[in-house]
């Protein structure tokens, strides 16, 4: 089975070419183009400019990947394409392309939900994949979130933010240290200079009972804190402790409530997904968590771990086996699109 797929939930245009027999996996193509520079000078995404971006890349990058992949599109066995969440404009550039070529091409079209997506970057370069049930930790821009995985295509949510996700909280606090966007990367290069105890910030929601989170409470204790100290905010040690013991904030909350959560569910596996994924302080605190309780943890390849279209190939794959089509005519973009 080989499946082409197409992301475009944000500000990366991406194409994959993947296939796959039983559990075994074959990337054959995948491209990434990432629009980061355009939208810096705007200090954010901005949907129509990341969806006019989108729609220029879009199909010269299909007839890339097909070409990398050295097949053609009667070679394919179906499309799946990311079908939110997401920033609408952009969605639907890349489902409004799906449906027209799976239209055209007379190839089922398989429907992804983002999230799913950044769950099965883990499934990516790896002869172990994670085993069922897994826990998942979703650390993105726009959600945070812990899932509880029985099987293929199947979700429960155990938890999730109340507020703010944890990628948001490193964005606007890099926002506020004055550095570019994204401001994960940002904020963790600086951290790395710092002392994550230099400061002691909020760990929201430990002493309750749930597995939810909140991060807003965490990013106004920074403000503050920078606020008190406006005359320090060109020093480096300073700024280097405040990304840091913000860091460490954020991480500390999201590895203890995973560990209630491994407590109370105990999974054959841990899943780190999303953007977030990406740190490597979180992806270290989650190995050593994993090694405690003698459960698995798998991270994406950092190649996978942003967004790309590779994910949304394995997570269609799946749905494919399972043969989890629509028709091209209804499908839609949804920028609510949920895991669950
Ligand atoms: O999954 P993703 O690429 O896009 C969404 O689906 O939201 O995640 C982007 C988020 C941004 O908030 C970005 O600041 C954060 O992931 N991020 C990081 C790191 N790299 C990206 N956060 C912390 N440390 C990183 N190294
Ligand atoms: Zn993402």
């Amino acid at each position: 089975m080989r499946i082409l797929a197409i992301e475009s939930s944000c500000d990366e245009t991406a194409v994959a070419v993947l296939s796959g027999q039983g559990d075994v996996l074959t990337l054959e193509s995948s491209l990434v183009r990432s629009q980061i520079d355009i939208h810096q000078a705007y200090g954010g995404v901005v949907p129509e400019v990341a969806a006019r971006e989108h729609l220029a890349y879009l199909f010269p990058m299909i007839t890339q990947a097909l070409a990398d992949a050295q097949v053609s599109a009667a070679d394919l066995d179906a499309l799946a394409v990311t079908a939110g969440p997401g920033l609408a404009p952009a969605l639907r550039v890349g489902v409004e392309a799906a449906k027209a070529l799976a239209w055209a091409w007379h190839k089922p079209l398989i429907p992804v939900c983002h999230l799913e997506g950044h769950i099965y970057a883990t499934w990516l370069d790896t002869l172990t994949p994670p085993q069922f049930p897994a826990l998942a930790l979703i650390v993105s821009g726009g959600h945070t979130e812990l899932v509880l995985m029985r099987g293929h295509g199947s979700f429960e949510r155990l938890g999730e933010t109340i507020d703010d996700a944890a990628g948001e909280a490193f964005d606007k606090v890099a926002k506020m240290l004055g550095l570019p966007y994204p401001g994960g990367p940002q904020v963790e290069q600086l951290a790395k200079l710092g002392n994550p105890t230099a400061f002691s910030f909020p760990r929201a929601l430990l002493d309750k009972s749930n597995l939810d989170f909140s991060f807003a409470g965490l990013k106004t204790s920074v403000l503050y804190k920078l606020r008190e100290n406006e005359a320090s905010l060109a020093d480096a040690k300073f700024r280097a402790d405040i990304a840091a013991s913000f860091q460490e904030a954020v991480i500390d909350v999201l590895i203890k409530k995973t560990k209630r959560a491994i407590v109370e569910h105990s999974p054959k596996s841990i899943i780190l997904a999303g953007g977030v994924a990406a740190n490597t302080s979180l992806r270290t605190r989650l190995q050593t968590l994993g090694a405690e309780h003698q459960v698995d943890v798998h991270v994406p390849p950092f190649a996978y771990a942003l967004d790309n279209a590779a994910m949304i190939a394995v997570a269609g794959y799946y749905r494919a086996l399972a043969q989890n089509f629509i028709d091209p005519l209804v499908l839609s973009a949804n920028p609510n699109l949920d895991l669950v």
